[in-house]
């Protein structure tokens, strides 16, 4: 068992440079599976959940060499390929779901093993299967697995999204790219990671337009190239070095990252009350005095996202005042805050509000990580409580955070792994 130490009280100063996007990475992969060939992805993290989608592609007959030094990914794809995803993968990785268009579209078929219970909620995979029908996929759920087969290839259609989705948009367009004629995704997801992977289809031949809007049009072609294709930063991570700065009443320069994506969150930062210095490549956060509180709502983006809301939650919980935070997305996000209280954090919480009193200083305390941004905000906590905090739960902080504790002590934090 691994736990993360740390000692709070030190000012966080520095460069830290993030890697690519844990949420765009796994679906950049997935889109491979399209084109025969070998595909290049650069800029790849290495967190577990790459080695555990390269693992699933391995096993789907991928040949797939990770050079972590040089953040590249080399995937060969062959004209065959097996269609099952095994429940032992899935069950570790719900992201896992992402090769079900590709497959379907590819070879007529795909048996995914249906991921189960989430630490974060119950998400469905409705909007998923449901636009896989209206594309001419017979969609089931068989002894533990999504079974759809399209032996006639798949066709356009016009879907419409009750929820814009990231995960059901993605399935859509990756299973569109090679049906037959036009698909139309109204109410698309907007997200940063969605326009990522429109940018690689269509690098390689996919004929799409509207990425980044809530309608996108795709017509379908008969065959896709493989291509090298460069990743998108993590605004995740980023975001989560924009609150440790604000926090430790710090100044970090974060690079590999385009600062327009992370518009809102960099907004809530100024209003806490530091200074944010957009760059070139990245945003410097400076700041001298006890944060403000700041209201949250997560939103789908350009809203606030979910994937910030412990870490911003942790930043409300030593702020001056209280803070109301609202989480539209998944609504057992905030088990999170039975953990945060275990730190001295007054928070209460109603249904899909949470009310942050905040207070002076937090007191450490064995804490355990849920979810990766859980064990992220539980972290920030840790570097202002009074003492020592050890976070359980690491094996979720390192699906999503690469060197996340080497990184801390390059910028002056009193922290380590004990395993
Ligand atoms: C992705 C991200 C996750 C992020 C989330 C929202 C990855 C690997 N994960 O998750 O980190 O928090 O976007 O930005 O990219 N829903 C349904 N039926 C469906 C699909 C979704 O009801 O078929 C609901 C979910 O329960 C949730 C909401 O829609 O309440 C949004 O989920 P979605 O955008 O699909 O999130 P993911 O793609 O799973």
């Amino acid at each position: 068992m691994t736990v993360i130490s740390v000692t709070g009280g030190a000012r966080l100063e520095g460069l830290v440079r993030v890697t690519g996007a844990k949420n765009s990475v796994l679906k950049l992969m997935a889109a491979t599976i399209l084109a025969p060939g070998t595909s290049t992805i650069t800029n790849v993290p290495a967190i577990l959940d790459v080695t555990i989608m390269a693992e699933l592609m391995r096993r789907l007959g991928c040949d797939i060499s990770h050079d972590e030094p040089k953040q590249s990914l080399t995937i060969s794809v062959p004209e065959k390929l097996e269609h099952r995803a095994d429940y032992d993968l899935v069950r570790q990785m719900r992201a896992s779901i992402c090769v079900l268009g590709p497959l379907v579209t590819r070879f007529g078929a795909a048996d995914v093993a249906l991921p189960g219970g989430d630490a974060i909620g119950s998400r469905g995979l409705d909007y998923h299967i449901e636009g896989l029908k209206k594309l001419g996929a017979t969609v089931k759920s068989e002894h533990g697995y999504l079974v759809a087969h399209a032996e006639n290839g798949l066709h356009g259609a016009t879907i419409h999204l009750d929820f814009p989705s990231v995960g059901a948009t993605e399935t859509i367009l990756m299973a569109a790219v090679l049906a037959s004629g036009v698909t139309v995704i109204d109410n698309a997801a907007r997200e940063p990671e969605i326009v990522d992977i429109c940018n690689m289809l269509s690098e390689m031949g996919a004929q799409i337009s509207g990425a980044g809007t809530s309608v996108i049009e795709i017509t379908g072609v008969k065959k896709l190239n493989p291509v090298t294709h460069q990743t998108i930063g993590d605004r995740i991570v980023a975001g989560t070095w924009a609150a440790a700065a604000v926090m430790t009443k710090g100044d970090i320069t974060v690079t590999g990252i385009d600062a327009k994506y992370l518009e809102m969150p960099l907004s809530k930062i100024r209003d806490a009350g530091a200074t944010v210095d957009i760059e070139k490549d990245g945003f410097r956060v400076t700041m001298n005095s006890r944060p403000k509180s700041v209201d949250i709502v997560t939103l789908p983006y350009p809203g606030f996202p979910t994937d910030l809301q412990p870490q911003f939650i942790a930043m409300n919980a030593i702020a001056e005042g209280a803070a109301m935070v609202t989480e539209n997305l998944f609504e057992a996000r905030f088990r999170f805050v039975q953990e945060l209280a275990r730190l001295g954090a007054s928070v209460k919480t109603d249904g899909h509000h949470a009310l942050i009193r905040g207070v002076e200083k937090l007191s450490s305390a064995p804490v355990e990580a849920t979810d990766i941004r859980a064990g992220a905000g539980l972290v920030l906590a840790g570097l202002v409580a009074d003492g020592n905090t050890l976070v359980h739960g690491v094996e979720h902080i390192d699906r999503g955070y690469t060197d996340f504790v080497d990184q801390l002590v390059s910028l002056g934090a009193d922290a380590k792994r004990i395993d």
